[in-house]
Protein backbone atom coordinates (compact mmCIF):
# COMPACT_ATOMS: atom_id res chain seq x y z
CA UNK A 1 0.00 0.00 0.00
CA UNK A 2 1.21 3.39 -0.92
CA UNK A 3 1.77 5.89 1.87
CA UNK A 4 -1.34 8.14 2.54
CA UNK A 5 -1.75 11.44 0.32
CA UNK A 6 -1.49 14.16 2.55
CA UNK A 7 -4.51 16.73 1.72
CA UNK A 8 -4.14 20.19 1.91
CA UNK A 9 -5.54 23.22 0.03
CA UNK A 10 -2.11 23.84 -1.52
CA UNK A 11 -1.49 19.77 -3.07
CA UNK A 12 -5.82 19.91 -4.25
CA UNK A 13 -4.63 23.22 -6.29
CA UNK A 14 -1.94 21.74 -7.63
CA UNK A 15 -3.43 18.39 -8.89
CA UNK A 16 -6.25 20.69 -10.30
CA UNK A 17 -4.02 23.11 -12.23
CA UNK A 18 -1.52 20.35 -13.53
CA UNK A 19 -5.13 18.23 -14.45
CA UNK A 20 -6.63 21.03 -16.55
CA UNK A 21 -3.18 21.96 -18.38
CA UNK A 22 -2.73 18.54 -19.11
CA UNK A 23 -6.99 18.36 -20.43
CA UNK A 24 -6.64 21.56 -22.11
CA UNK A 25 -3.38 20.54 -23.74
CA UNK A 26 -5.29 17.66 -25.27
CA UNK A 27 -5.80 18.17 -28.65
CA UNK A 28 -7.81 14.59 -29.51
CA UNK A 29 -9.72 11.70 -28.00
CA UNK A 30 -6.35 9.71 -27.54
CA UNK A 31 -4.52 11.99 -25.72
CA UNK A 32 -7.75 13.07 -23.89
CA UNK A 33 -8.71 10.07 -22.90
CA UNK A 34 -4.65 9.60 -21.68
CA UNK A 35 -4.98 12.95 -19.58
CA UNK A 36 -8.46 11.34 -18.12
CA UNK A 37 -6.51 8.27 -16.88
CA UNK A 38 -3.89 10.66 -15.36
CA UNK A 39 -6.04 12.72 -13.85
CA UNK A 40 -9.24 11.79 -12.80
CA UNK A 41 -8.44 7.74 -12.90
CA UNK A 42 -7.85 5.37 -9.96
CA UNK A 43 -4.49 6.66 -8.77
CA UNK A 44 -4.73 10.15 -9.94
CA UNK A 45 -3.55 12.59 -7.27
CA UNK A 46 -7.13 13.20 -6.36
CA UNK A 47 -7.99 9.97 -5.85
CA UNK A 48 -5.55 8.98 -3.90
CA UNK A 49 -6.73 12.45 -1.36
CA UNK A 50 -10.12 10.99 -1.69
CA UNK A 51 -8.89 7.76 -0.46
CA UNK A 52 -6.97 9.55 2.49
CA UNK A 53 -9.69 10.65 3.67
CA UNK A 54 -10.69 7.39 5.54
CA UNK A 55 -7.42 8.44 7.48
CA UNK A 56 -7.89 11.93 8.53
CA UNK A 57 -9.78 13.23 12.30
CA UNK A 58 -13.12 13.15 12.16
CA UNK A 59 -13.24 16.96 12.90
CA UNK A 60 -11.85 17.40 9.63
CA UNK A 61 -13.73 15.34 7.68
CA UNK A 62 -15.83 17.50 6.34
CA UNK A 63 -13.76 20.69 5.22
CA UNK A 64 -11.30 18.39 3.78
CA UNK A 65 -14.19 15.91 1.82
CA UNK A 66 -15.52 19.47 0.44
CA UNK A 67 -11.96 20.43 -1.02
CA UNK A 68 -10.82 16.99 -2.19
CA UNK A 69 -14.54 16.98 -3.88
CA UNK A 70 -14.90 20.43 -5.40
CA UNK A 71 -11.18 19.91 -6.59
CA UNK A 72 -12.55 16.55 -8.52
CA UNK A 73 -15.69 18.13 -9.51
CA UNK A 74 -13.48 20.87 -11.52
CA UNK A 75 -11.20 18.38 -13.23
CA UNK A 76 -14.57 16.56 -14.50
CA UNK A 77 -15.93 19.52 -15.18
CA UNK A 78 -12.70 20.12 -17.16
CA UNK A 79 -12.75 16.93 -19.04
CA UNK A 80 -16.41 17.01 -20.08
CA UNK A 81 -15.84 20.37 -21.51
CA UNK A 82 -12.70 19.61 -23.42
CA UNK A 83 -14.38 16.62 -25.05
CA UNK A 84 -17.38 18.03 -26.24
CA UNK A 85 -14.70 20.09 -28.16
CA UNK A 86 -12.32 17.40 -29.09
CA UNK A 87 -14.96 15.32 -30.53
CA UNK A 88 -16.96 17.97 -32.04
CA UNK A 89 -13.42 18.45 -33.47
CA UNK A 90 -13.14 15.80 -34.85
CA UNK A 91 -16.44 15.20 -36.46
CA UNK A 92 -15.94 17.94 -38.19
CA UNK A 93 -12.87 16.66 -39.50
CA UNK A 94 -14.24 13.42 -40.07
CA UNK A 95 -17.33 15.32 -42.14
CA UNK A 96 -14.84 17.57 -44.10
CA UNK A 97 -12.97 14.55 -44.92
CA UNK A 98 -16.33 12.65 -46.71
CA UNK A 99 -17.47 15.76 -48.04
CA UNK A 100 -18.73 14.70 -52.12
CA UNK A 101 -18.44 18.02 -53.73
CA UNK A 102 -21.55 17.18 -56.35
CA UNK A 103 -20.86 20.17 -58.71
CA UNK A 104 -17.09 18.77 -59.15
CA UNK A 105 -16.50 17.56 -63.03
CA UNK A 106 -16.22 13.90 -63.35
CA UNK A 107 -12.87 12.37 -63.76
CA UNK A 108 -13.64 11.04 -67.11
CA UNK A 109 -13.72 7.14 -68.20
CA UNK A 110 -13.90 6.67 -71.91
CA UNK A 111 -15.82 4.28 -72.99
CA UNK A 112 -13.71 1.86 -75.02
CA UNK A 113 -14.18 1.54 -78.54
CA UNK A 114 -14.18 -1.66 -80.65
CA UNK A 115 -11.44 -1.81 -83.56
CA UNK A 116 -12.91 -1.29 -87.09
CA UNK A 117 -11.08 -4.60 -88.60
CA UNK A 118 -13.22 -6.34 -86.60
CA UNK A 119 -16.74 -4.50 -86.72
CA UNK A 120 -16.37 -4.93 -90.83
CA UNK A 121 -14.92 -8.52 -90.38
CA UNK A 122 -18.63 -9.17 -88.16
CA UNK A 123 -20.76 -6.85 -90.60
CA UNK A 124 -19.52 -9.11 -93.89
CA UNK A 125 -20.44 -12.01 -91.80
CA UNK A 126 -23.74 -10.97 -91.34
CA UNK A 127 -24.39 -10.56 -94.80
CA UNK A 128 -23.52 -14.30 -95.33
CA UNK A 129 -25.61 -15.36 -92.38
CA UNK A 130 -28.58 -13.52 -93.56
CA UNK A 131 -28.47 -15.97 -96.41
CA UNK A 132 -27.89 -18.68 -94.41
CA UNK A 133 -24.01 -19.64 -94.80
CA UNK A 134 -21.75 -20.75 -91.62
CA UNK A 135 -19.02 -19.41 -90.30
CA UNK A 136 -15.68 -21.20 -90.55
CA UNK A 137 -12.62 -21.45 -88.81
CA UNK A 138 -8.69 -22.58 -89.47
CA UNK A 139 -5.30 -21.81 -88.22
CA UNK A 140 -2.98 -19.36 -87.99
CA UNK A 141 -0.21 -21.34 -87.59
CA UNK A 142 -1.03 -23.41 -90.91
CA UNK A 143 0.35 -26.85 -92.53
CA UNK A 144 1.61 -26.22 -95.72
CA UNK A 145 -0.31 -28.88 -97.36
CA UNK A 146 -3.46 -26.83 -96.75
CA UNK A 147 -1.54 -23.66 -97.33
CA UNK A 148 -0.60 -24.37 -101.22
CA UNK A 149 -0.81 -28.57 -101.95
CA UNK A 150 -4.21 -28.93 -101.41
CA UNK A 151 -4.95 -25.55 -102.92
CA UNK A 152 -3.31 -26.71 -106.24
CA UNK A 153 0.06 -24.73 -106.19
CA UNK A 154 2.67 -26.88 -107.32
CA UNK A 155 6.28 -27.92 -105.79
CA UNK A 156 8.00 -25.18 -107.49
CA UNK A 157 5.29 -23.11 -108.87
CA UNK A 158 5.90 -19.45 -109.28
CA UNK A 159 2.72 -18.65 -107.56
CA UNK A 160 3.97 -20.06 -104.17
CA UNK A 161 7.03 -17.60 -104.33
CA UNK A 162 4.30 -14.95 -105.35
CA UNK A 163 2.93 -14.86 -101.66
CA UNK A 164 5.55 -13.98 -99.63
CA UNK A 165 5.32 -16.41 -97.23
CA UNK A 166 7.00 -16.68 -93.03
CA UNK A 167 7.81 -20.10 -92.93
CA UNK A 168 8.33 -21.57 -89.69
CA UNK A 169 11.16 -23.38 -87.59
CA UNK A 170 12.48 -26.03 -87.50
CA UNK A 171 13.03 -25.76 -91.41
CA UNK A 172 11.08 -29.07 -92.74
CA UNK A 173 8.23 -28.81 -90.02
CA UNK A 174 5.42 -27.69 -93.55
CA UNK A 175 4.76 -24.97 -91.06
CA UNK A 176 3.87 -21.87 -92.49
CA UNK A 177 1.44 -18.59 -91.14
CA UNK A 178 -1.20 -19.01 -93.34
CA UNK A 179 -0.80 -16.22 -96.67
CA UNK A 180 -4.54 -16.35 -97.14
CA UNK A 181 -7.74 -17.49 -95.72
CA UNK A 182 -7.80 -19.95 -98.38
CA UNK A 183 -6.76 -23.00 -96.71
CA UNK A 184 -9.67 -22.71 -94.47
CA UNK A 185 -11.80 -23.78 -98.18
CA UNK A 186 -9.81 -27.35 -97.91
CA UNK A 187 -10.47 -27.70 -94.10
CA UNK A 188 -14.30 -27.40 -94.34
CA UNK A 189 -14.71 -29.68 -97.31
CA UNK A 190 -12.71 -31.89 -95.37
CA UNK A 191 -14.72 -31.23 -92.21
CA UNK A 192 -18.60 -30.60 -93.36
CA UNK A 193 -20.89 -32.14 -94.95
CA UNK A 194 -22.01 -31.28 -98.65
CA UNK A 195 -23.20 -29.15 -99.57
CA UNK A 196 -21.10 -26.31 -97.99
CA UNK A 197 -21.59 -22.71 -98.04
CA UNK A 198 -19.06 -20.69 -95.66
CA UNK A 199 -17.34 -17.49 -95.03
CA UNK A 200 -14.19 -18.01 -93.07
CA UNK A 201 -12.74 -14.31 -91.96
CA UNK A 202 -9.49 -14.41 -89.73
CA UNK A 203 -5.71 -13.27 -89.89
CA UNK A 204 -3.28 -14.13 -92.62
CA UNK A 205 0.60 -13.05 -92.57
CA UNK A 206 2.95 -12.25 -95.51
CA UNK A 207 6.36 -10.56 -95.09
CA UNK A 208 5.85 -7.26 -96.45
CA UNK A 209 6.49 -4.51 -94.89
CA UNK A 210 4.64 -1.61 -93.03
CA UNK A 211 3.93 1.13 -94.94
CA UNK A 212 0.99 2.97 -96.02
CA UNK A 213 -1.07 0.33 -98.00
CA UNK A 214 0.95 -2.63 -96.55
CA UNK A 215 1.16 -4.77 -92.96
CA UNK A 216 2.65 -7.94 -92.69
CA UNK A 217 -0.79 -8.82 -90.58
CA UNK A 218 -4.18 -8.66 -92.01
CA UNK A 219 -7.14 -9.70 -92.31
CA UNK A 220 -9.06 -11.16 -95.50
CA UNK A 221 -12.55 -13.06 -95.69
CA UNK A 222 -13.13 -16.30 -97.66
CA UNK A 223 -15.79 -17.39 -99.42
CA UNK A 224 -16.84 -20.79 -100.35
CA UNK A 225 -19.88 -22.57 -102.03
CA UNK A 226 -19.76 -25.97 -102.82
CA UNK A 227 -23.01 -27.70 -104.31
CA UNK A 228 -24.65 -29.50 -107.25
CA UNK A 229 -24.79 -27.07 -110.53
CA UNK A 230 -23.69 -24.12 -108.88
CA UNK A 231 -22.04 -21.65 -111.92
CA UNK A 232 -20.43 -18.62 -112.26
CA UNK A 233 -23.92 -16.69 -112.32
CA UNK A 234 -24.05 -17.97 -108.75
CA UNK A 235 -20.94 -16.48 -107.56
CA UNK A 236 -21.59 -13.28 -109.38
CA UNK A 237 -24.53 -12.65 -108.23
CA UNK A 238 -23.44 -13.49 -104.50
CA UNK A 239 -20.70 -10.82 -104.98
CA UNK A 240 -22.99 -8.56 -106.43
CA UNK A 241 -25.49 -8.99 -103.28
CA UNK A 242 -22.58 -8.39 -101.21
CA UNK A 243 -21.42 -5.30 -102.85
CA UNK A 244 -25.06 -3.83 -102.32
CA UNK A 245 -24.93 -4.59 -98.65
CA UNK A 246 -22.25 -2.81 -98.18
CA UNK A 247 -22.35 0.34 -100.73
CA UNK A 248 -25.92 0.57 -101.46
CA UNK A 249 -28.20 -0.48 -104.28
CA UNK A 250 -26.70 0.93 -107.04
CA UNK A 251 -23.22 -0.56 -106.24
CA UNK A 252 -22.21 -3.31 -108.61
CA UNK A 253 -19.24 -5.57 -109.68
CA UNK A 254 -17.09 -6.22 -112.74
CA UNK A 255 -14.86 -9.26 -113.04
CA UNK A 256 -11.23 -9.43 -114.93
CA UNK A 257 -9.72 -12.62 -116.07
CA UNK A 258 -6.95 -13.87 -113.27
CA UNK A 259 -5.11 -16.38 -112.48
CA UNK A 260 -5.06 -18.49 -109.38
CA UNK A 261 -3.89 -22.12 -108.72
CA UNK A 262 -6.91 -22.97 -106.73
CA UNK A 263 -9.96 -21.50 -109.00
CA UNK A 264 -10.36 -22.65 -112.75
CA UNK A 265 -11.91 -20.05 -114.30
CA UNK A 266 -10.38 -17.15 -112.19
CA UNK A 267 -11.33 -13.42 -111.55
CA UNK A 268 -10.10 -9.92 -110.32
CA UNK A 269 -13.33 -8.26 -108.77
CA UNK A 270 -13.71 -5.14 -108.72
CA UNK A 271 -16.90 -2.85 -107.08
CA UNK A 272 -18.63 0.10 -108.34
CA UNK A 273 -18.63 2.16 -105.58
CA UNK A 274 -21.10 4.70 -105.91
CA UNK A 275 -20.73 6.52 -102.50
CA UNK A 276 -16.91 7.21 -102.56
CA UNK A 277 -16.16 10.67 -101.53
CA UNK A 278 -14.68 11.88 -104.54
CA UNK A 279 -17.02 10.30 -106.60
CA UNK A 280 -18.17 7.28 -107.82
CA UNK A 281 -15.26 4.75 -109.06
CA UNK A 282 -14.25 1.31 -109.55
CA UNK A 283 -11.85 -0.03 -107.04
CA UNK A 284 -10.51 -3.54 -107.50
CA UNK A 285 -11.73 -5.62 -103.74
CA UNK A 286 -10.63 -8.90 -104.42
CA UNK A 287 -9.65 -12.38 -105.80
CA UNK A 288 -12.79 -14.95 -107.05
CA UNK A 289 -13.60 -18.00 -109.17
CA UNK A 290 -15.31 -21.29 -109.64
CA UNK A 291 -12.93 -23.68 -107.14
CA UNK A 292 -10.71 -26.30 -109.26
CA UNK A 293 -10.98 -29.52 -109.97
CA UNK A 294 -7.68 -30.42 -107.98
CA UNK A 295 -8.67 -28.54 -104.97
CA UNK A 296 -12.42 -30.44 -104.46
CA UNK A 297 -10.40 -34.20 -105.51
CA UNK A 298 -7.67 -32.79 -102.54
CA UNK A 299 -11.06 -32.68 -100.44
CA UNK A 300 -11.92 -36.34 -101.80
CA UNK A 301 -14.83 -34.69 -103.57
CA UNK A 302 -16.21 -35.78 -107.20
CA UNK A 303 -15.79 -32.72 -109.44
CA UNK A 304 -18.27 -33.99 -111.34
CA UNK A 305 -21.16 -34.05 -109.12
CA UNK A 306 -19.80 -30.93 -106.91
CA UNK A 307 -19.00 -27.12 -108.02
CA UNK A 308 -18.68 -24.39 -106.85
CA UNK A 309 -17.19 -20.69 -106.38
CA UNK A 310 -14.74 -19.29 -104.05
CA UNK A 311 -13.45 -15.45 -103.12
CA UNK A 312 -11.86 -13.76 -100.84
CA UNK A 313 -11.16 -10.21 -99.97
CA UNK A 314 -8.81 -8.00 -97.31
CA UNK A 315 -10.52 -6.46 -94.44
CA UNK A 316 -8.09 -3.44 -94.39
CA UNK A 317 -7.95 -2.66 -98.01
CA UNK A 318 -11.68 -2.69 -97.82
CA UNK A 319 -11.67 -0.28 -94.57
CA UNK A 320 -9.83 1.62 -96.08
CA UNK A 321 -11.32 2.20 -99.58
CA UNK A 322 -14.85 2.18 -97.99
CA UNK A 323 -13.87 4.34 -95.17
CA UNK A 324 -11.61 6.69 -96.79
CA UNK A 325 -8.39 6.14 -94.99
CA UNK A 326 -5.20 6.96 -96.22
CA UNK A 327 -3.05 5.22 -93.73
CA UNK A 328 -2.96 1.25 -92.86
CA UNK A 329 -0.71 2.35 -90.33
CA UNK A 330 -3.37 4.00 -88.53
CA UNK A 331 -5.27 -0.01 -88.23
CA UNK A 332 -2.17 -1.43 -86.52
CA UNK A 333 -1.02 1.12 -83.73
CA UNK A 334 -3.97 0.01 -81.54
CA UNK A 335 -4.48 4.22 -80.59
CA UNK A 336 -7.89 4.03 -79.49
CA UNK A 337 -8.77 7.32 -80.41
CA UNK A 338 -8.73 6.03 -83.81
CA UNK A 339 -10.75 3.18 -83.20
CA UNK A 340 -13.41 5.67 -81.32
CA UNK A 341 -14.00 7.58 -84.53
CA UNK A 342 -16.34 4.38 -85.48
CA UNK A 343 -18.17 3.87 -82.64
CA UNK A 344 -19.77 0.46 -82.69
CA UNK A 345 -20.51 0.32 -86.17
CA UNK A 346 -18.72 0.63 -89.56
N1 LIG B 1 -6.60 -16.30 -101.63
C1 LIG B 1 -6.56 -15.27 -102.62
C2 LIG B 1 -5.63 -14.17 -102.18
O1 LIG B 1 -5.22 -14.16 -101.05
C3 LIG B 1 -7.93 -14.68 -102.86
C4 LIG B 1 -8.89 -15.66 -103.46
C5 LIG B 1 -9.71 -16.40 -102.66
C6 LIG B 1 -8.97 -15.83 -104.84
C7 LIG B 1 -10.63 -17.30 -103.19
C8 LIG B 1 -9.86 -16.72 -105.40
C9 LIG B 1 -10.68 -17.44 -104.57
O2 LIG B 1 -5.28 -13.30 -102.95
Amino acid sequence: MSEPTPITEQAAAEAVAQAIQAITAASNSAELRAARTSFAGESSPLARMNGSLRDVPNDQKATLGKLVGQARGQVNAALAAREAEVMAAEENARLASEAVDVTAVATRWRPGARHPINLLMERMSDIFIGMGWEIAEGPELENEWFNFDAMNFDEDHPARAMQDTFFVEPLGSHLVLRTHTSPVQIRSLLDRPLPVFVVAPGRVYRTDELDPTHTPVFHQIEGLAIDRGLTMAHLRGTLEHLARSMFGETAKIRLRPNYFPFTEPSAEMDVWQPNAKGGARWVEWGGCGMVNANVLRAAGIDPDEYQGFAFGMGIERTLQFRNEMNDMRDMVEGDIRFSQQFGMVV
